[in-house]
């Protein structure tokens, strides 16, 4: 993967799914504790969606913390990362708060709205982050947030800021840079 500068991801490069252990394994559970990093922005009965969800790292700990009245949708456009949080969700007994949902690369087509939305990793990975931001406008509750995390290695700061500055244009507003989650991040909401 090349570092992008320009916010667009043309080519439509995806992380392959023969990768997918990278991003769930003991040694990154060292480094990211995704209890501690999502426990402030998830609370019960919410509904929460992991976009990107890949193997399922954060969407397990999310299915937790929305509890048994809550609510998480992971989504994905490989059907066999999907395939991967399903595995897990039956071995942590938490398979009956998830719906899994099989997207296209250009349109998450989606119709829902949720109270937390998390984007992590995988913005740059769309064709459009514009357009993809635009759509995750339609699927947030008024105070709903999504916190979006970059990765340092594949996106520069200035392509970070040019989004950042896209997303204000679409109407957003930003609540915080979040500390400790990883990344080039921001939380954002419709509201403050
Ligand atoms: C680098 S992985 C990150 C996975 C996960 N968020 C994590 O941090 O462990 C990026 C994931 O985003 C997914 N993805 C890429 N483009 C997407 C799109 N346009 N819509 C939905 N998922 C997408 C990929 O299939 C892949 O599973």
């Amino acid at each position: 993967m090349s570092t992008i500068s320009t916010g667009e991801n043309p080519a439509g490069h995806v992380c392959p799914h023969q990768i997918a252990f990278i991003f769930d394994n003991p040694i990154r559970r060292i480094f990211q504790n995704p209890n501690k990093m999502l426990r402030p922005y998830i609370s019960e009965g919410d509904t929460a969606i992991d976009i990107g969800c890949g193997p399922g790292f954060f969407t397990i700990e999310m299915a937790k913390l929305v509890g048994s009245s809550g609510k998480v949708i992971a989504i994905d456009l490989q059907e066999k990362m999907l395939g991967d949080v399903r595995k897990k969700a039956i071995k942590h007994h938490v398979e009956e708060r998830i719906k899994f949902f099989q997207c296209e690369q250009d349109r998450v087509g989606l119709d829902q709205k949720a109270d937390f939305l998390l984007a992590y990793h995988m913005v740059h990975e769309t064709p459009s982050p514009r357009a993809f931001l635009k759509e995750l406008k339609t699927m947030l509750n008024e105070n709903g947030k999504i916190l979006i995390v970059e990765p340092k290695m594949h996106v520069t700061q200035n392509a970070f800021e040019d989004m950042v500055s896209d997303i204000k244009e679409l109407g957003f507003r930003v609540c915080d840079f979040p500390a400790k989650i990883g990344g080039r991040n921001v939380l954002i909401g419709l509201k403050e």
